[in-house]
């Protein structure tokens, strides 16, 4: 999908920060809606908190707080919706009932005991009809807890991200796994009535892959499974696991959105195969959308050239017909119970860092077409409560010298503070988007000496900061933390072709003391360059999981295993082309390379198709090189 611009640094980086960090804290920031703040003369204050609010739906914090001169030993809170329509499903920190509009919590074991002045955080989905007005009449253990003020009942979608009830300090049933889903815990499903057949909708939670189940696209995995059928055998039998796993869809056209040739089918259709999962599934559906179609889009290549031009009034275009659109189709109501994850638009940004130089990049700079068409789809997108955002950051062998990195957390954080919400728009960042590089080199590390030589100073590495892409992404969230985004970041790391197994994959490290033999017979990256891209013999990497790591949401697969980044050779736009994806010379076997690359050979596989076309025999190499291996 893209290239990179290697920028020789001769000076040495700071030692990673390898030390493993806290677990990002959930903090009760950021709450905004409706609020009413109930003040008792004696016994309690009930904080009532609107948190996010959709048509049909609502989520809500509340606060209980002693304001008596007694510690509660167990505690009883009770209250009435003011609307017939009102009722909660779900709840979490204690036991909710409902009885008519009545509504009654118990404490749950672990949070009953409550000092004076201490407070106990709950909280709970519910649904409403006509209206959604705020309760006033809080009473706890029997005692009023006084006056209101009352929030109004608008139906006003909140966008502000709503903390997961694991944010408050209490200890979490935990959930039973589910395969190739998750650990960690749901929130405490403790409302009665019991759960209806008809979904709840989903609130905006931390970690969106966490306690969900991934989509699976049906339309890949029947590309997956054709193909294990015609390879048979015990390479066969192996191929068709890999159908069993969730990969992203890539919305990489208009057409990809409204549906139209190539495309087998549209964004509702994927959406409402997504519903149909999510109707046999007790986990919530994730489902995941790469948002890839800017003006001048793959600036500095040309396999995944895009159909709009900045010259062409490309922006309008894609902010009224690709962008619009996509958030219009997320914000229907039937989809409001999945969990909708989004990667913006990859290489876009990392490619104003490094390769202005070229025409293409250089304009979509200028123009302000890349910066200000990220702001429009973050700002639509973030408006949408059950909308995840996930922002490129290329891979530590793009942006990884010091010079890259920098530039480019001042570009990225620059460009998500320019939106409404600022730092508060975005869930995380995503490295090695369609890329190679290892999550972890397992034999060696940037900085080791290797016959007095760091590691990093090999040829191979060209005194990059980074080796492997966990410490990169470790780095990078510190960095935009430090930027004022908020702790809650999390990183995800596409594992779809990284994980470099086979029979040429190192067993250890070497034992040589030339730096270069070193780390040409240790390195699990087995490309001639890290500039290299283009349908490289990887092998599957890691599965998707959630939480792998503190700081890390997810490994997902984003780009779908078996499926090109380019052509081998030029394939004019017709019948193998029905897009007009371009031809780069980076996915020619043949091609003897350029300073991108360091004039390596390009190990591209040969007899590749088009850009995001099945690409059998570049499959089976995918599978027979995975590791874990299946
Ligand atoms: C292509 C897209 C394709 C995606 C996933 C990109 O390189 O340009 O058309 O959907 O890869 O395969």
């Amino acid at each position: 999908m893209t290239p990179h611009t290697f920028r020789r640094q001769s000076l040495w980086g700071r030692k990673h920060l390898l030390a493993l960090l806290a677990l990002p804290v959930l903090l009760l920031t950021g709450l905004v809606g409706n609020q009413a703040r109930v003040h008792a003369a004696s016994y309690c204050q009930v904080t009532y908190t609107v948190v996010s609010q959709w048509p049909g739906g609502f989520s809500v914090n509340l606060v209980l707080q002693n304001t008596g001169s007694s510690t509660w030993n167990g505690w009883t809170l009770t209250f009435t919706f003011p609307a017939s329509g009102q009722a909660v499903t779900q709840g979490w920190n204690g036991n909710f009932s409902q009885s008519g509009q009545n509504v009654t919590v118990t404490n749950a074991s672990w949070n009953g005991t409550v000092a004076v002045n201490s407070s106990v955080n709950l909280g709970f989905n519910g649904t409403w009809t006509t209206s959604n007005p705020t309760p006033t009449n809080f009473a706890v253990n029997g005692n009023a807890c006084g006056g209101s003020s009352g929030g109004s009942g608008t139906p006003t979608p909140t966008p502000t991200p709503s903390p997961t009830p694991g944010s408050t300090p209490t200890p979490t049933p935990s959930p039973t796994p589910t395969p190739g889903a998750t650990v960690t815990p749901t929130p405490t499903a403790t409302a009665t009535p019991a759960p209806t057949s008809t979904p709840s909708p989903a609130v905006h939670v931390d970690n969106p892959y966490a306690g969900a189940q991934g989509f699976i696209n049906p339309y890949w995995a029947a590309e997956v499974k054709a193909g294990a059928a015609s390879v048979g055998g015990t390479l066969g039998q192996k191929e068709a696991q890999v159908a069993n796993y969730s990969t992203a869809v890539w919305l990489d056209s208009i057409a990809a959105v409204t549906g139209g040739t190539g495309y087998p089918t549209n964004l509702a259709g994927y959406l409402d195969a997504a519903e149909q999962q999510a109707a046999s599934s007790s986990l919530p559906i994730v489902i995941t959308f790469v948002i890839y179609d800017l003006p001048n889009r793959d600036c500095a290549a040309l396999a995944s050239n895009g159909e709009l031009s900045v010259s062409n009034n490309g922006l309008a275009i894609y902010e009224s017909q690709f962008i619009d659109p996509i958030a219009a189709t997320f914000s229907q109501a039937k989809y409001s119970n999945l969990r909708i994850v989004t990667i913006i638009e990859p290489d876009s940004l990392p490619n104003l860092v490094t390769n202005l130089s070229i025409a293409k990049c250089a304009e979509a700079n200028s123009s302000g077409a890349y910066v200000q068409g990220i702001q429009y789809a973050i700002n639509k997108l973030h408006a949408i409560p059950n909308v995840y955002i996930y922002v490129d950051i290329a891979h530590s062998g793009w942006l990884g010298w010091t010079n890259n990195f920098q530039n480019a957390v001042t570009l990225i954080s620059n460009t998500i503070k320019g939106t409404t919400a600022g730092v508060n728009s975005i869930d995380g960042f995503i490295s090695n988007t369609a890329n190679y590089t290892p999550t972890t080199e397992p034999y060696m590390t940037a900085n080791e000496l290797i016959g007095g030589q760091p590691v990093r100073s090999a040829n191979f590495y060209q005194w990059n900061n980074y080796i492997d892409e966990m410490p990169y992404d470790i780095d990078m969230r510190n960095a935009f933390i430090a930027q004022g985004f908020p702790s809650t970041i999390g990183m995800l790391i596409d594992t779809s072709r990284n994980g470099w197994g086979g029979p040429n994959r190192p067993t250890g490290p070497s034992s040589a003391t030339d730096v270069n033999t070193f780390v040409d017979q240790t390195r699990i990256d087995r490309r001639y360059s890290r500039g290299n891209w283009c349908n490289q013999p990887g092998g599957i990497g890691a599965r998707p999981q959630a939480n792998p790591a503190p700081g890390f949401d997810a490994f997902v697969w984003i780009k779908p295993p078996g499926e090109s980044d380019g052509s081998s050779t030029l394939i004019p736009q017709g019948p193998n082309n029905p897009t007009g994806k371009g031809f780069d010379p980076m996915c020619d076997p043949n091609y003897g390379g350029n300073a991108m690359n360091n004039y390596q050979p390009t190990g591209a596989m040969p007899n590749a198709p088009v850009a995001g076309a099945w690409f059998q025999a570049g499959f089976d190499t995918l599978v027979q090189n995975a590791y874990p291996p299946f």
